[in-house]
This record gives structure tokens, sequence and C-alpha cells, in this order.
């Protein structure tokens, strides 16, 4: 059976846009682990915008379950894996500006360099996870390096742009994950996944683990608006 980790990034996204101290991501993790969350997931990104330091540091301390640091493959980033020590950490390509990760590391381009970060990270008792594009090359490429998982990018699937482009990007999916399985990779999975996509997503074999972040975040906000306002109704006006 598939292991959950929740990405929180984006409570901390709602937090950051009034510098204010709520929502907490780590109480949405601490909710995320006792609704039975097999992880948590969080990316430090280089500028910050959401997850924090602190953060990422509380979480190690209060966490049960696996810790994952999704960051890009810089010497900052190390450092504070080295000291944090997440369960694992997911390298990513990052680029100033982005919205979200735009898609899976370019393996080949930077095989010297991962290389040197995988290493590190595994002979510090960290498990390493690429986050890479369903294709053959970067599966390959992959496996060379040593790793103990992919993260194989679920976009083109999660952004099809109808039923048979989705069964055809569900397929490329199986495929990848079938290769990283014959190439002695553990397989996680991610983004864009929802309440709709997931449902096909989650029969694929040899899946370890789907992160999923923003379907979960914004479907908590209107799940829990009604109660929210119910219960100021009753401090402004004394009523339930
Ligand atoms: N996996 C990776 C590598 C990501 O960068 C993200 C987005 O932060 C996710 C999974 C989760 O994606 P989503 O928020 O769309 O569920």
């Amino acid at each position: 059976m598939p292991k959950l980790s929740i990405n929180v990034d984006h409570v901390a996204t709602l937090r950051q846009a009034r510098k204010a101290k709520e929502p907490d991501p780590v109480a949405a993790a601490v909710t995320a682990e006792m609704a039975g969350a097999d992880g948590i997931t969080v990316h430090l990104r280089g500028d910050r915008r959401h997850v924090q330091e602190r953060d990422l540091r509380i979480l190690r301390e209060v966490t049960k379950g696996s810790l994952n640091l999704e960051m890009a493959a810089r010497d900052e980033m190390m450092r504070i894996a080295l000291q944090v020590r997440p369960d694992m950490v997911t390298l990513v390509p990052e680029r100033e500006g982005e919205l979200t990760t735009e898609g899976g590391l370019d393996v080949q381009g930077n095989f010297k360099q991962l290389k040197q970060t995988i290493d590190k990270l595994k002979s510090n008792g960290i498990e390493v996870s690429l986050f890479i594009n369903p294709d053959e090359e970067s599966v390959k490429s992959s496996a060379k390096l040593g790793p103990h998982y992919v993260e194989i990018n679920t976009d083109s699937y999660a952004s099809a742009r109808n039923a048979s482009d989705q069964t055809t990007q569900l397929k490329r999916l199986e495929k990848m994950a079938n290769l990283a399985h014959q190439l002695g990779l553990g397989i996680n999975m991610g983004h864009g996944l929802n309440y709709r996509n997931i449902v096909n997503l989650a029969q694929i074999p040899h899946v370890h683990e789907f992160s999923i972040g923003h379907a979960i975040v914004a479907r908590a906000v209107l799940v829990g608006f009604e109660k929210a306002v119910r219960e100021m109704l009753v401090l402004v006006k004394g009523f339930k």
C-alpha cells in the first residue's frame, strides 16, 4: 500500500502573506499525522517564501513519521540538511521566481554535482530522492547516481487536457515506475495530485509514497470554513 506524505508548504504561504504567526505549518503537520498521514514534506526555498528554517527545526522535533525536506542541491541547503537531519531529502530544481517547482531535475546535465550531494547525504544517514520527469533518460541516469528513490513528476498527468491524454500520461507514469523498479530504485510520485486524479494513479504498482500538498490545503480551507464562521458568530452574536 502506498504511503502519503503531506506537504504543508501552503499553510506557511498563508501565514507569510501576513507575516503573522498563524496558520502554523507545524500545527498542520501534527494534525495530518493525527489523521494518519505517513509523513510530512516541506520545501525550504532559497527565498524562504513559505517554510522557514525555524519551521523545519520544530518539525524535526515534533513529527513522528517520516520528515521529507525538498531542497535544491546547494551548499546552504546542504548545511541545513546536515544540521536538521530529515529522514529524507528530495532534491529538486529551483528557479528564482517560479510559482512552484516547474519540472524534474536535469539529471544528466548536473550529474557530478548531484553525485556529490547524494553521496554526502547518504554518508550522513539521510535517504535521498531525486525529483525527475517521467522519461527514460532521467530514470536511467538517476539509477547510476544511486539515490534511494526517484520522485516521478506527475504534472503531465495532473494537467492533462482531456481523458485520452490523461490515460496516455498515466501509462507513461506506470512504464517509468516499472523501469525505475527494475533498476532498483524506490518510487515516489507527486505534483498536482488531487482528489480526482489520485484514484487511478493509486493503482500503479511499486509506488512507495505520494507527496500531496496544494489540493489538501485547498480543500482544508473550504471544508473548515463553515465551522470557522460558526465559531466566530458565537463570539460576535452569542448564538449557535
Ligand atoms: N513534489 C515536489 C517535488 C514538489 O515540488 C511539490 C510542490 O511543492 C509537490 C510534490 C506537491 O505538489 P502539490 O502541492 O501540487 O501537491
